[in-house]
């Protein structure tokens, strides 16, 4: 029987558990066994029982559990080769030769770079002794596929990563709960909100809460962006509105790509000598990224988990690593190391100021 592992990595994200209940059970119905590989790369590399196998009840109600049952972690050992070298030994102990992982872009670009080492790993586990030409005699190729777990929807190729439409939800809850407030005492509002280089939350959470103004990394604002925002807010409290929101993505940046922080928008609003607002600044941090799935996050971990088991037993040797997306409604397969590829594009286009181009890649990876 053909042995699939599952596991979770990097930062963790709604919608997770979800996507190992649909693997696992997938696994068992396509009459493979199941594994799960707890503790995200730290359980590859120290095997043992973090190398567990999975039956049908053991992933019940997990679709409405938050987080990741299964733990995750940032492993700095799996960055080494000697990290790499154990995990392929342990996979082979277990007799596992084809892994799905659930995880942002960092975590799937180590799992493609593994795949590619693979067949030295094995070479070098048998001309050191840890197995013999006999052990690793089945495990000649291992399959990858990935499925894309993150909260900031910041992965070129698919149109959404699992987890990004919880984290919008909370945000948007968070948002009504402090509008509340903002509204009783005629108070201005910064809040910040998570999505690290991307700003896909801060925009959607603006659109879905119409907030007076927004901050995000891909397109700065102009450098009058102090008079512009400043001269919305007077225009919308001149029209009746008792509250100001203004969302900021954590990676807010000026034309320069300095930093736009949360207090400096404060004081702005503050300003004795402008608008003069009692204000305050709300950041919203890990709310965003815990608690349980919405809906579509579960829908989109349990397709996606189907899909990505058929995937790796459809793989062959010349395959190149494929994630599962969502692009137009449907899920596809797509190559892993293209959207990564792309996705670091932006990143750099954002480093180097060049903002056209990174909005300009964006639009791209909608018109798709
Ligand atoms: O990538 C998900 C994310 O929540 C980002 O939005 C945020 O910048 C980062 O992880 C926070 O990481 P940590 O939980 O390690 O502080």
């Amino acid at each position: 029987k053909k042995r699939i592992a599952i596991m979770t990595s990097g930062g963790d994200s709604p919608g997770m558990n979800g996507v190992v209940r649909a693997c696992v059970r997938m696994a068992i119905h396509m009459g493979c066994e199941a594994y799960c590989v707890y503790e995200g790369y730290e359980g590859l590399v120290r095997g043992g029982d973090l190398i567990r196998k999975m039956e049908w009840h053991d992933v019940r109600g997990w679709l409405s559990e938050g987080g990741t049952l299964i733990g995750t972690a940032r492993c700095m050992a799996f960055f080494e080769r000697a990290g790499r070298l154990t995990a392929a030994k342990n996979m082979i102990l277990h007799g596992i030769d084809a892994l799905i992982i659930c995880g942002g872009d960092g975590s799937l670009t180590g799992a493609d770079r593994f795949r590619a080492e693979w067949p030295s790993l094995l070479e070098e586990l048998v001309s050191t002794a840890q197995l013999s030409e006999e052990q690793i005699q089945s495990y000649k190729h291992l399959n990858i596929v990935g499925l894309v777990g993150s909260i900031d929807n910041d992965l070129s190729g698919t149109d959404a990563t699992i987890g990004c439409y919880s984290a919008l939800a909370r945000i948007c809850y968070a948002v009504d709960l402090i509008e509340a407030t903002a509204s009783s005492h005629s108070r201005a509002f910064v809040i910040e909100v998570m999505g690290r280089h991307c700003g896909w939350l801060a925009l959607m959470a603006g659109v879905a809460t119409g907030a007076d103004f927004i901050f995000i990394p891909e397109k700065p604002r102009e450098d009058n962006w102090r008079e512009e925002m400043c001269a919305i807010v007077k225009q919308h409290r001149k029209l009746g509105k008792r509250k100001t929101i203004v969302i900021i993505a954590e990676g807010a940046l000026d034309r320069e790509g300095n930093k736009i922080t949360p207090d400096m928008v404060k004081d702005l609003l503050a300003d004795k000598s402008g608008l003069g607002l009692d204000t305050r600044i709300t950041t919203l941090g890990h709310v965003q990224r815990g608690g349980t799935a919405v809906a579509y996050d579960r829908m989109l971990a349990t397709l996606q988990g189907v899909e990505a088991v058929k995937a790796v037993l459809e793989a062959t040797p010349e395959t190149k690593t494929p994630f599962i997306a969502i692009t137009e409604n449907k899920i596809v397969r797509r190559p892993l190391m293209q959207a990564v590829q792309d996705t670091k594009q932006v990143s750099a286009a954002i480093e180097a100021k060049d903002f056209d181009k990174a909005m300009g890649l964006r639009d791209a990876e909608f018109a798709e």
